[in-house]
């Protein structure tokens, strides 16, 4: 087989590596990928992942027999439908299933309606009835901007200023852009994240081993959300009693929600739950792998990808087991100093060939490039994503520390704290 991958970033990283492992695949191209990517996969970095009519054209230029749909944008922007009508064999929801990422009023009507455990909230377009409404909320409260917005259209805010404030950001000052046109504002839950991510084909749902993410810039949770820092998987926290229930509610009511609406999902989805006391609630939808979730998930897979690839496609999930090694990993992101909002890019990378043959570590590249003299350099905010597998967490979490010694580039920043939870588990 020839499979394209549409994406460049370490999720599509990891996926190509996972495709890699197939038996069934041949060749793998990817766009616009990177230059990690690029050690498993041929590359074309002049296409962008919102180029639809050059990424159909480029499809069938390589005769790829499957395109695999990876980042959010594409997907909600309706790529899927695009290549699917190009007669392109493809792996991801379509634009009327990845709604459920796109927009996050439809996902928390849809749980409202089916009964998924959730937190309470409401919907405005007009800022001063979001105002009007905030004056008799309980703080702390969560504001939404209902599209996409890079993970960090959410604020939480701990007064009615700060409430006030915020929602005259989302609304009138259009901080997210067109994602503000509405928002949702929602209960403050508290409890322990945890993400669960799963392969959908319409009907059945088979969800893969948990992770936990560290989506805060610095150590100790503090300063801005970002894209993730770092994450490990399986999330101690995730019981056998938690995904009962999850199981029982929320997962397959979730599928059968959006079949019931006429807009069967095919594809991953990602939950992202919160651990309340009184039980699992869900915090929001993606539809697609997580992006650093995909490397500490994928690597632990024991099942050929191609294989679950397909049965989404063909709707044959039901005869589809998952498997996952039972090991642990951990990734922790070598992000650009300053990221998530100004930092400087186009450092080389040193140090990369110290992963060659070294079971159980990878490094995953999230923002890399290769310069005009074709030396790698950093392309982006978060740059590596350093993930090692072990046979416990904390065996995991100290190999992923070590190796992330291996690697430097100036301005190289991470956080020193992915996966302390463990130790409270
Ligand atoms: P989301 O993009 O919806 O996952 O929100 C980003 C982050 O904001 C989550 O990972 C949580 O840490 C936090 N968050 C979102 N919704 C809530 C909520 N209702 N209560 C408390 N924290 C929340
Ligand atoms: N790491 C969170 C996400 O991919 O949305």
């Amino acid at each position: 087989m020839k499979v394209l991958i549409v994406g460049g970033g370490g999720r599509e990283h990891a996926i190509a590596v996972a495709m890699k492992k197939s038996k069934r695949v041949d060749q793998i191209y990817c766009v616009p990928g990177n230059a990690g990517i690029a050690e498993v996969a041929e590359c074309n970095p002049s296409i962008g992942v919102m180029e639809f009519d050059k990424i159909v054209s480029y499809a069938k230029e390589k005769a790829v027999d499957l395109v695999f749909v990876a980042p959010d944008d594409p997907l909600v922007g309706g790529l899927v439908d695009v290549l699917q009508e190009a007669g392109l064999r493809t792996f991801g929801p379509n634009k009327a299933a990845a709604i459920l990422e796109g927009s996050k009023a439809f996902s928390k009507d849809l749980m409202k309606k089916y009964n998924i455990p959730t937190a309470a909230y409401e919907t405005f377009d007009d800022p001063d009835k979001a105002i009007a409404y905030l004056e008799t909320a309980e703080m702390p409260i969560v504001l939404k901007a209902d599209g996409l917005a890079l993970g960090k259209g959410v604020l939480i805010c701990n007064t009615l200023e700060e409430a006030k404030a915020g929602v005259k950001e989302i609304m009138l000052d259009k901080h997210f852009g067109s994602a503000g046109n509405r928002m949702v504002i929602e209960e403050f839950m508290t409890g322990r994240e945890v993400s669960v991510l799963s392969f959908v084909d319409g009907k059945t749902i088979r969800t893969m081993t948990s992770a936990q993410d560290h989506k805060r810039a610095k150590d100790g949770d503090q300063g801005l959300n970002t894209g993730g820092m770092g994450n490990f998987s399986p999330s101690p926290f995730y019981t056998k009693e938690v995904d009962d229930f999850c199981q029982k509610y929320i997962y397959q009511a979730t599928v059968d929600a959006m079949a019931s609406e006429g807009r069967p999902f095919k594809g991953v989805i990602f939950f992202g739950l919160m651990l309340t006391p009184k039980g699992p609630r869900v915090l929001e939808y993606n539809a697609r792998f997580g992006d650093p979730e995909a490397q500490v998930v994928l690597c632990r897979m024991e099942n050929d990808i191609m294989d679950v690839v397909d049965a989404c496609i063909d709707g044959t999930l039901d005869r589809v087991e998952l498997k996952f090694e039972d090991n642990a990993a951990v990734c922790v992101v070598l992000a650009s100093d300053g990221y998530p909002v100004a930092y400087e890019k186009g450092f080389e990378i040193t140090g990369l060939e110290n992963f060659k043959g070294k079971e159980d570590y990878y490094c995953f590249h999230a923002g890399s490039k290769f310069d005009a003299n074709g030396k790698v350099v950093t392309n982006g905010g978060r740059v590596l994503g350093i993930t090692a597998k072990g046979a416990t967490l904390k065996e995991a979490r100290a190999k992923a520390y070590e190796a992330t010694e291996w690697v430097h580039f100036d301005n190289k920043y991470m956080r020193h704290d992915i996966g302390k939870a463990i130790d409270e588990a």
